[in-house]
């Protein structure tokens, strides 16, 4: 065992972490140093960890890092990185509860903690997954296991082929790895019939009853909570409701919005949503977990395990009433991804993530007011998250413009979108370190490149 390797590694993640609030937030460029032929012979382990970091340094981007607002994109709290580092060093395989009894411990309790802050029913069924798309699959695979069996279909068993029809209903607004997760499940990607959004992304609950009614046999609807350019949510209550009535499957992908249901100012926008069936979402963004983590959970846990749970001779030793990571998840042999997860949230407690989510929310506002008070600026969407859209000179090329000065600049890194047809840049507050002088500086530089672009 290298020591060596393992502590230069630990003082190259110190000195990256030290100066992430200050290194431009843009790559310099690529790591074409990464890039070479396959080496005949074997080298020091410590000597391999210096040429990756010295490699891998110019095409490293700062989104740890406070100012960093493109895509939703959270930091890594200390205690979760230190706690990642320790899950690769334990090296745990977290599929069967006699392969770790450790992980299979941690499991349960961040499945528990996670339902609770979220306000999901605590006999849920959770699976911890690598990304909100797996847990949109993982969720949606109970729920298709459940709409058919109402149908008297078994379709572990037997399959898609010669299933009856399954209706699959999703918000105009939904979000892509929705789709994804519908043609990873041999559902198809473009079979969903799209329900109307409103003018800030939320579906319309009565469009949704007109779809349900629309048709009959078994449905699954998937909703949303926290759109990704606006940050909006759907009116669960409603659409819980005409699940019901129904007979339908709710699923909320609740990737960052979810985590709403935790900040006592914010829950009213989840109002309704535990009333779901199956919910989807994210630890690696507004977490503040490293990649990849995510949970699944389904309020009723038989779907789930029946469409994940693994089964094999070999592995009958794995016991029945311990917890087996694995038959909650997609993959078999996996990471132990509950410790980091669980070290974020006792790092957090309920009142620090209750206070990371109002700051983020509070911060995200604070850029929006400061931009709208700039002429020719507009905010597109109402602030009611922690996304705000923005909009310069009411012109796409601008708007373009000033996104990739912004990116040049590197005080701060956002993207592009379109929203209703017009390019608007995106910002979203989800780190843990954002302050507000990073909110003011970040606010400022956007000013700056937009007067660039628009002098005068
Ligand atoms: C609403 C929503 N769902 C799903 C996803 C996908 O999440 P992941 O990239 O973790 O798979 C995102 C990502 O931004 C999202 O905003």
């Amino acid at each position: 065992m290298s020591d060596a390797a393992l502590r230069r590694a630990a003082e190259l993640a110190h000195a990256w972490l030290e100066t992430l609030p200050e290194r431009p937030v843009r790559a310099r460029g690529e790591a074409d140093g990464l890039r070479g032929p396959l080496p005949e012979q074997g080298e020091d382990a410590a000597a391999v960890i210096e040429a990756l970091a010295a490699a891998a340094e110019p095409g490293l981007v700062a989104s740890a890092g406070p100012r960093y607002f493109g895509f939703v994109t959270g930091g890594a709290l200390p205690a979760a990185v230190a706690a990642d580092w320790l899950t690769s060093a334990w090296d745990q395989n977290a599929g069967l509860h006699v392969m770790s009894p450790a992980a299979a411990a941690a499991e349960e309790t961040v499945a528990a903690w996670a339902k609770e802050l979220l306000g999901l029913p605590a006999g849920a069924g959770v699976g911890l997954v690598t990304g909100a798309q797996m847990a949109n699959a993982t969720a949606l695979a109970a729920a298709r296991n459940a709409a058919l069996a109402r149908a008297g279909w078994d379709v572990e068993q037997r399959g898609l082929i010669g299933a009856p029809p399954l209706r699959v209903i999703a918000g105009a607004e939904a979000h892509a790895t929705v789709f994804n997760a519908l043609r990873l499940l041999g559902l198809g990607r473009d079979t969903a019939v799209l329900v109307a959004a409103d003018d800030q992304g939320r579906m319309r609950a009565d469009q949704l009853a007109r779809a349900l009614a629309d048709g009959d046999g078994p449905a699954i609807v998937c909703a949303q909570a926290g759109n990704v350019n606006t940050g909006a949510f759907d009116p669960f209550e409603a659409i819980v409701a005409a699940c019901r009535e129904a007979g339908a499957w709710c699923h909320v992908d609740g990737a960052f919005g979810l985590w709403a249901a935790a900040a006592p100012g914010r829950a009213q926008l989840t109002a309704g949503a535990a009333g779901a069936d199956s919910w989807a979402v994210d630890a690696h963004k507004w977490l503040n977990v490293p990649y990849e983590s995510a949970l699944a959970i389904v309020a009723d846990p038989a779907p789930l395990s029946a469409a994940m749970a693994l089964t094999a001779a070999y592995l009958t030793a794995a016991g029945t009433r311990e917890r087996n990571g694995a038959d909650w998840a997609p993959e078999a042999s996996r990471r132990a991804r509950a410790f980091p997860l669980y070290a974020a949230l006792r790092q957090l407690g309920r009142s620090g993530l209750a206070e990371l989510v109002e700051r983020d929310c509070a911060l995200a506002a604070r850029i929006a007011e400061r931009l709208a008070r700039e002429p020719g600026v507009e905010i597109l969407n109402n602030v009611v998250l922690n996304q705000a859209l923005v909009r310069f000179g009411d012109d796409d090329a601008a708007t373009e413009a000033v996104v990739a000065r912004v990116q040049q600049d590197g005080t701060c890194w956002l993207g592009g979108t379109v929203w209703h047809g017009m390019a608007a840049m995106r910002i979203s507050v989800s780190g843990w370190s954002t302050t507000a002088d990073d909110a003011d500086r970040s606010a400022e530089a956007i000013v700056a490149a937009w007067r660039e672009r628009s002098p005068g």
